[in-house]
């Protein structure tokens, strides 16, 4: 007994110390009513002064744990017992048999369980998170103290399910300097673009169990809809956005009960959708009377070329599209802070929702993001991350065209390229011989509403240094003409 004690740094050694006995008696390994070693004995023991088993023992018997005898030391008291359970209590359960479909679906779906793991050193083009090197973090410490100093208090206690009430005014202003117009509109804050979609999701009736949206197209939005059992109509991608005759003609076909787009730096294609399309697109959307989901995904991260204005601003005073936002791309993924813009009578059933699921998204990530907004951050970051992810995008673009012998290649900008190869090209082939010299990268296929797309993959890359990024493409390049007899 007690080699096993190893000390954690920076945690106060007597809370250490304390826990490791409790555990000690609640395994049974110390019983009631025996005597604990001296102050001094444990002390050595565990390499520990004694003082400081001296106010373990104390916090022990604070907590009834432990009680003294006078003269004689300390003993284990009678309530410490070991709680093993008994046999009868500790019976088995076949959990797959219990679980829903949509928690055997979900687990089916998991594209992290089943990705290829990059090795130590690796070329990953995987991933399409920022590089958190960009990261300004003096900017995000000033603002979480600012904010803490202001009103710590209140934002560590329960906050409002709706989301922070600045961050929604800061974000209102935001959507509206984007040209869309917010009379009759409320806002949202959930957990990143991934909760927004799911709440709306779940949401809206699912009259026909149908939704349409483009081919190929974000890999978690799929299996969110799956997940909420609709039937996923997917439509062709051209070079300025989704393929307008082949959408009407579904549209004639069948009835949706809504549509997902992604119009800018589509993921994966990461094709910028042109402005005549989007407003045929909303005149479509409008006459076959079909909610519009709309991602705001990196409308940010564009690197040329005018702003476009979302699908929510082409709507004017309409109350059809429902804009989701999130910043995880452009600023940090790991605040998890999205928000969902929509007509004001939908927000409030939103609103509920979310209260019923989990409250409110937290009050400190969403009061940290807003008072890096309001210090006026958010333009200076953009401008420095803009120009570097531009640099690694033309190096990426210029690599590609110099060594990989696609037959379509696409990405007006954002963290990642899309690359077309011959009908016939086997890109899972393609990437296990990647693999086997060190490069990764996603195969496009995952994207795809129907099985297709097994001659495409998506390159991120955001977190790949300058010299990966031609070693591996190259590697890329050299590998696709090997196999397949291309120049
Ligand atoms: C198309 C698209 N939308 C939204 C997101 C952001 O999701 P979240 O805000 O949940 O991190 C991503 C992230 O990869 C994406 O690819």
């Amino acid at each position: 007994m007690y080699h096993d004690f190893k000390l954690i740094e920076g945690r106060p050694v007597s809370i250490q110390v304390k826990d490791y006995m409790k555990r000690l008696m609640i395994k049974g390994a110390l019983q009631p009513h025996q005597k604990l070693p001296s102050t001094r004995e444990l002390g050595v023991l565990l390499g520990v002064s004694r003082n400081t088993v001296i106010a373990a023992y104390a916090e022990l018997a604070d907590e009834g744990r432990v009680y003294a005898l006078q003269g004689k030391g300390n003993y284990v008291s009678e309530d410490s017992a070991g709680s093993a359970a008994p046999s009868s209590l500790s019976w088995q359960l076949p959990w797959k048999e219990r679980l829903s479909r949509q928690a055997l679906l979900a687990e089916e779906l998991d594209l992290m369980k089943r990705g290829i793991r990059a090795g130590k050193d690796t070329i990953s083009f995987t991933s399409i998170a920022p590089d958190e090197k960009l990261f300004d973090l003096d900017h995000v410490k000033q603002a979480f103290l600012g904010r803490m100093s202001v009103e710590g208090h209140v934002l560590l206690n329960y906050g409002y399910a709706k989301g922070y009430k600045p961050l929604i005014q800061y974000l209102m202003t935001y959507m509206e300097n984007k040209g869309v117009d917010v009379q009759g509109k409320d806002m949202l804050i959930t957990a990143g673009f991934t909760e927004g979609f799911d709440l709306v999701l779940a949401a809206l009736q699912q009259k026909h169990g149908a939704v349409i949206c483009e081919n190929p197209t974000h890999h978690t939005a799929i299996k969110n809809l799956k997940l909420h059992g609709f039937d996923i109509k997917g439509v062709t991608m051209e070079p300025d956005g989704i393929h307008l005759g082949e959408l009407e003609r579904a549209l004639e076909e069948r009835p949706y009960d809504c549509a997902y787009f992604v119009p800018s730096y589509h993921n994966p294609t990461g094709i910028v959708m042109s402005m005549e399309k989007r407003l045929a697109l909303m005149q479509l959307m409008s006459r076959y009377e079909i909610p519009v989901i709309e991602d705001g995904f990196n409308e940010e991260l564009r690197y040329s070329g005018a702003h476009v204005p979302p699908l929510i601003a082409s709507a004017g005073s309409g109350n059809s599209v429902i804009y989701i936002g999130s910043f995880s791309k452009v600023l940090f993924p790991g605040l998890r802070v999205g928000w969902v813009l929509a007509d004001r009578e939908l927000i409030d059933y939103l609103e509920s929702m979310k209260r019923a699921r989990n409250i409110h998204t937290s009050t400190l990530d969403q009061s940290l993001l807003y008072q890096y907004l309001h210090n006026g951050n958010l333009h200076k970051y953009l401008k420095r991350a803009r120009a570097e992810y531009k640099r690694k995008y033309e190096l990426t673009l210029q690599t590609c065209k110099a060594f990989v012998p696609y037959k379509t290649l696409s990405g007006d900008g954002g963290l990642h390229l899309f690359v077309t190869f011959r009908e016939a090209c086997s890109v899972r082939e393609l990437l296990e011989a990647c693999t086997r010299q060190g490069v990764i990268f996603t195969l496009g296929h995952h994207f795809f509403t129907d099985g297709r797309g097994s001659n495409t993959l998506r390159l991120g890359f955001s977190r790949v240094a300058d010299e990966d990024i031609v070693r591996g493409i190259r590697i890329i390049g050299d590998t696709a003409k090997q196999l397949w007899g291309l120049e």
